[in-house]
């Protein structure tokens, strides 16, 4: 890779090595300023109305990302079907989480937004990286043995190659940045692992697929149930009490943070005092993402209130906050054409950016071309 071309035969502009540009030929934005700002990718599984833990872990980060960095969101709808799924009503709620980004600050036309099954590319690579990833390897994720505990036999085999296809994701891209919740840890470093296998077996070591960078960001990476400050907030959850649905109406809002699981000691007013009080920690977290501050400076405004009190302060901001998502999001669903129309669009635009890198993938691994 010296000769001043880069790994499509184009000449490389000014002889220098820029991995990340790959100029979306049919984008509507100033791509121009685009290209030289780094590549992040993140996607959403279309299982169900998205939660203030999906909000604060991820998508309040992905909308912020969009001020500096070239963004590609994904509905990840292949991943959706990795678990039993009902096939009548998967359309509908992949057009609804797109509607939800959107509602959430998603700009389509600053952002590339699309669904995953509508770019081949994915499975293609993903069935590489299938090829590439140890069994070993995929034995290590916590993930899927939480969701498939100890009936991992009656499982689908997609839900454990699962990583596979997200490191597809991520890297028909070559995206370096990957901002997501604390729970996609471990499938961003497997990620890695993959890349550098894909790397060493096929390019002899040069850096094809680049390492990426997970974005873990701010003190609500971790947004736990509002039952059990020990688990995962999830939309997948039975319990509709243990978790912020973005369209929850504001009494519901109040209602659920009002039963929301606490301990009976004040709040303390320093962190050395949530120490042992999940619960606690959470509450306090939600209203550090939502107010862009820390935990320390909550508890220096509201350490030794009892939780009635800050319950109701709570529940005023995140009212306050998901209230006009959810009636923006009502407001674009309204107009399910125009959602299908930013989503064409975005496939449009994805697959640009990922054909030629994965068609390179596929001359790497030795496919005949014909
Ligand atoms: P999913 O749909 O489970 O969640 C979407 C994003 O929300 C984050 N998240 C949370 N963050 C904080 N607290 C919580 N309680 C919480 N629950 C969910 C997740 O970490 C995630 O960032 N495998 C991914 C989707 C995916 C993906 C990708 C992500 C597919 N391909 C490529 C990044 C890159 C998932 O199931 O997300």
């Amino acid at each position: 890779m010296n000769d001043g071309r880069d790994f499509r035969g184009r000449a490389r502009s000014g002889g220098r090595v820029d991995r990340h540009r790959f100029p979306p030929e049919n984008a509507a934005l100033p791509f121009s300023e685009r290209t030289a700002m780094q590549r992040v990718f993140s996607g959403i599984q279309p299982t169900g109305i998205p939660t203030l833990g999906n909000y604060l872990g991820a998508v309040r980060n992905w909308v912020k990302l969009q001020e500096d960095h070239d963004c590609i969101y994904c509905v990840v709808d292949l991943h959706a079907i990795t678990m039993t799924h009902d096939p009548k009503t998967l359309a509908q709620a992949t057009r609804e989480m797109a509607a939800a980004l959107i509602a959430a600050g998603i700009d389509p036309t600053r952002s590339t937004l699309f669904h995953q099954s509508a770019v081949s590319a994915h499975l293609r690579l993903a069935w590489i990286f299938e090829c590439v990833v140890r069994l070993g390897w995929l034995n290590r994720m916590t993930q899927f043995k939480d969701k498939a505990g100890k009936d991992r036999e009656n499982f689908s085999a997609g839900l454990y190659t699962y990583p596979a296809l997200m490191a597809a994701d991520i890297l028909a891209y070559h995206a370096t940045r990957v901002p997501v919740g604390d729970d996609q840890r471990q499938h961003l470093e497997l990620a890695n692992d993959i890349a550098q296998k894909f790397n060493f077996d096929f390019c002899a070591g040069e850096t094809f697929f680049p390492l990426i960078e997970p974005l873990i960001l701010g003190p609500a990476a971790r947004v736990m149930s509002l039952r059990d400050g020990t688990k995962k907030m999830s939309k997948s959850d039975p319990s509709d009490q243990s978790r912020i649905n973005l369209t929850d109406d504001a009494d519901t809002i109040a209602l659920k943070i009002r039963r929301a699981k606490t301990d009976p000691e004040p709040l303390p007013s320093d962190t050395a005092g949530l120490e042992g009080r999940p619960e606690a920690r959470n509450l306090i977290g939600i209203y550090a993402a939502l107010t862009d501050t820390d935990h320390a400076s909550v508890l220096r405004e509201h350490g030794g209130r009892g939780f009635g009190d800050y319950k109701k302060i709570l529940a005023d901001l995140l009212v306050a906050k998901l209230e006009p998502i959810a009636e923006e999001m009502r407001r674009l669903l309204g107009d399910a054409a125009t959602i299908d129309a930013i989503l064409r669009d975005g496939a449009g635009r994805a697959e640009a950016i990922a054909e030629p890198i994965v068609r390179e993938a596929e001359k790497r691994v030795g496919f005949l071309r014909v």
